[in-house]
């Protein structure tokens, strides 16, 4: 195409007459499009199928081969309507000069976002949101089908896209196209009285546009809100957010879930995260079996939903990496994994991030030999030495038994990650204070009594507090 041309917009159908009053001279679009301050450098064409039906009775459909209700548009009518009416009429070197678009039912949901994209393909002005990236703009051919659709061969060899407009069916592609055009040529310059209408309208950050409101300021008692008629602007755009947000929240949850991610996304990126202050690598493991029963003999405990919750809760405070829960019980494990399964989800994440990120930690495993695998697995290798906790201390464990501080530093010297291990029902099982690396000094109370009966989901904060709490780090100390 040589640089005189203007980019054109070719529609075939066999109703062009429906056109006229999105296109003619008295519609916003047109009207932009002569008003050469715009410097818009945009044509339409109509073509007539029929004019290309090639037989005298000017037949473009024929009955459908295996028989069903309905005709079907034949695939040479539509490739000499294409290539004669289009490329050759239109002075195209070959069809890849072309972007072809069939509406149609089963073709790429039509929105916004799809809308801006094929403006700038098509790319109306010189320096209409010029990106160099692009290849060369291409003229689009709208395919505007009837009866019941297009012979699927035409489709295959000479359609680049099929765009649908919803989930209904039309009779024809004429409304279809004319959604299309409509939606994506207010974009252009001049289309839109003031060009920040378009930045404001519903579906821009998937967001609804917030209700709008004119004259007169009292209808039937109901007031304008008051903060639109305040003048002050920055309280009126938050205003106008908030009504945003709430009305997409109320009557789009799917859109509304898309602006919290993409919020959340954001926010992501201009706060990371901090990592974990502790070093070495700490992970947990919640012991459910082998433990102690109250007579001393080994047993399998059940999981305890609110131990999964609050000890997920307490590592991802602590920035622990990992938090396994160890049974060998598949149905405890397919009880825990369907809990999980919800809280692992985006919708748990859109209802609370925070019990998604804390129990986005948890991992199941059989045993502790498994999870020492999954650790070194995921930890390039890297050495792991288990610690055990116990309400009370033996005098075998002595060689073992380390002050948290104590712990802290030769895991820090030897350069090992750190997996605690916490026993449900009566304590950990004596095999694994045996082939533990460390034993951790016990939580002592302070009852006058001697009363010591803490909750696993207890023990394990207070464990966490004296590792790696601020006031180990001196973070909090007074100067
Ligand atoms: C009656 S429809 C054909 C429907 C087709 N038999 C089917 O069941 O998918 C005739 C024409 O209308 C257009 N059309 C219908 N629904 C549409 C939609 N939702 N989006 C885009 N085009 C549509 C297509 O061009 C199609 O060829």
């Amino acid at each position: 195409m040589t640089e005189s041309k203007k980019h054109r917009i070719w529609i075939l159908t066999l109703f062009p007459e429906y056109f006229t009053p999105l296109l003619s001279s008295s519609g916003v679009i047109a009207r932009a499009l002569a008003d050469p301050s715009n410097g818009l450098d945009l044509e339409f064409r109509l073509v007539q199928i029929r004019e290309w039906a090639g037989n005298r009775y000017g037949s473009v459909d024929d009955s459908p081969y295996g028989g069903g209700p309905g005709m079907i548009m034949r695939a040479d009518v539509l490739q000499r309507a294409l290539m004669e009416g289009v490329v050759t009429a239109g002075g195209y070197q070959d069809r890849s000069q072309l972007q072809v678009i069939y509406l149609s039912p089963r073709g790429k949901q039509w929105n916004g976002a799809l809308a801006k994209e094929k403006l700038q393909s098509v790319s109306c002005s010189r320096d209409f949101w010029p990106d160099p990236s692009r290849d060369f703009p291409r003229d689009m051919v709208l395919i505007c089908g009837r009866y019941e659709g297009v012979d699927e061969r035409f489709i295959k060899k000479y359609v680049d896209e099929e765009i649908s407009i919803g989930d209904y069916i039309l009779s024809g592609g004429e409304i279809a196209a004319m959604a299309v055009l409509d939606s994506m040529l207010r974009y252009l310059p001049g289309v839109l009285g003031n060009a920040e209408s378009a930045i404001k309208e519903s579906f821009e950050d998937s967001l609804l546009e917030a209700p709008q409101y004119t004259r007169p300021r009292i209808f039937e008692e109901e007031e304008v809100p008051a903060t639109l008629i305040s003048g002050h602007h920055k309280e009126i755009a938050e205003y106008q957010l908030n009504a945003s947000v709430g009305l997409t929240k109320q009557l789009r949850p799917d859109l509304y879930q898309r602006y919290y991610q993409q919020q959340n996304k954001a926010e992501i990126k201009t706060s990371p995260k901090t990592s974990p202050k502790i070093s070495p690598r700490i992970y947990l493991g919640l012991v459910h079996g082998p433990v102690k029963n109250k007579l001393g003999e080994e047993v399998t405990t059940s999981v305890t939903n609110l131990d999964v919750h609050d000890i997920a809760r307490s590592c991802r405070t602590y920035g622990v990496s990992a938090f396994f829960i160890i049974t060998p019980v598949w149905a405890q494990q397919q009880l825990l994994e369907r809990m999980l399964g919800y809280w692992k989800s985006d919708s748990a994440n859109l209802y609370n991030p925070d019990r998604h990120d804390a129990l986005s930690l948890v991992r199941l495993s059989n045993s502790v030999e498994e999870v020492l695998r999954q650790i070194d697995h995921h930890n390039d290798h890297q050495k792991v030495k288990v610690a055990v906790t116990s309400a009370t201390t033996s005098g075998s464990m002595a060689a073992k038994m380390r002050t948290d501080q104590q712990l802290l530093q030769e895991l820090a010297t030897d350069g090992s990650s750190m997996l605690l291990l916490f026993g449900t029902g009566y304590g950990l099982a004596p095999s694994l204070f045996q082939s533990a690396d460390y034993c951790l000094t016990p939580i002592y109370g302070a009852a006058e009594d001697n009363y010591n009966h803490l909750s696993v989901r207890s023990a394990v904060a207070i464990y966490f507090e004296r590792l790696f709490g601020a006031a180990q780090s001196g973070v909090f100390l007074p100067k």
